[in-house]
């Protein structure tokens, strides 16, 4: 053979070769066109073997002929399996009819649904939406609330302290003096976000929700303070919830009062969930202390106020009835998958 011959016949090969390939409808038929051309055996190997009988110059010319032409028939080979695939037997079969596959839909946590729903009941009411920082100073969290240094309700707050004098807000109650130190009275706000304390058991988490709220004006008085809460207590439990404030006592108000709901459980005749007594403490409240007032500028004889804070966490446990704090943030998305909304 001439190394003109050996190259022609090459080329009628591979043209052979890709056709056979291309053509092929079926995995079976593609097998068939693979051995026959691209083998160990095959057709390409074969003409390989004649190289032998070219003469030495010609050699590297027709070698690298018969390398192209594997690397395109191999190429062609892989898009030829992409295409027959499915086709053969067993092959999986397409079957237009089969209902399609859900796609798992998310939904608001728990948490932020009942810190939303006790928002959206507050700005119905006039109140507006307001926020702070999670990492706060002595002076926003303590000191500007009326909380003497070295004085044991500090302790109560079970402080999580970071350094540079910085410490993550274990209330939400200091959104109440930065929103004062900002502007002028009138001040109807309410602040949802995470606080923080060193505490940990069935019913307290390191990390936990509160949402604040604060009325500054002219004129407020504590029956103003108990009407807000009623309705809020109707409008997030039910019609028929009532409340009863109990004396308290908080650095930043003044009278202060913590706020039961009748037993969501028993309706008050008393149970387990209340511990027999009939009735459920759910928030701290009182009227802004005027003390507060002189550390943002406000005059007391001007203006009076009242302040509250509610635990989202007990409201949600209370409300869906969820026996410990840890299904909000255990990651076992089982709890708060029933509650989707
Ligand atoms: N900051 C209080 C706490 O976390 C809750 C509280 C009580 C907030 C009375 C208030 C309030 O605004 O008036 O324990």
């Amino acid at each position: 053979m001439t190394p003109q011959e050996f190259l022609e016949r090459a080329s009628s090969l591979a043209a052979e070769a890709l056709a056979a390939l291309s053509g092929a409808s079926t995995p079976e038929v593609l097998e068939e066109a693979r051995v026959k051309y691209l083998g160990s055996k095959g057709l390409l190997s074969a003409l390989s073997r004649q190289m032998g009988g070219l003469d030495r110059e010609a050699r590297p010319e027709a070698g690298k002929a018969l390398n192209d032409a594997r690397a395109a028939l191999q190429e062609a080979l892989a898009a030829a399996r992409g295409r027959v695939a499915g086709s053969g037997e067993g092959a999986e079969e397409l079957d237009v009819t089969l209902p399609g596959r859900r796609v798992p839909v998310g939904h608001t946590h728990l948490i932020n649904r009942t810190a939303r729903e006790i928002c959206a009941i507050f700005e119905r009411m006039g109140l507006t939406i307001t926020l702070g920082p999670e990492v706060e100073t002595d002076y926003y969290n303590f000191e500007a609330l009326n909380f003497p240094h070295d004085h044991p309700s500090r302790d109560m707050q079970q402080t999580l302290f970071l350094e540079d004098g910085l410490l993550l807000r274990t209330h939400t109650s200091c959104v109440q003096i930065r929103t004062m130190e900002k502007t002028r009275p009138p001040v109807w706000i309410i602040v949802p976000g995470k606080t923080y304390r060193r505490d940990d058991d069935l019913t307290h988490s390191p990390m936990f929700n509160q949402v604040e709220g604060l009325v500054v004006d002219k004129g407020i008085t504590m029956a103003d303070l108990k009407g807000v809460l009623s309705e809020f207590a109707r409008q997030f439990f039910s019609p028929s919830t009532g409340i009863r404030l109990r004396p308290s006592f908080f650095p930043f108000t003044e009278p202060s009062a913590e706020v039961d709901i009748a037993c969501v459980s028993c309706g008050g005749r008393g149970c387990r969930i209340c511990k027999g007594t009939g009735w459920l403490e759910v928030l701290g409240c009182g009227m802004v202390d005027p003390a507060l007032y002189a550390y943002v500028g406000y005059d007391p004889e001007e203006v009076s106020g009242f302040a509250f804070g509610i635990g989202v966490d007990r409201m949600a446990m209370l409300k869906y009835r969820l026996d410990s704090i840890g299904r909000f943030y255990s990651g076992d998305t089982r709890s708060m998958r029933q509650f989707p909304g």
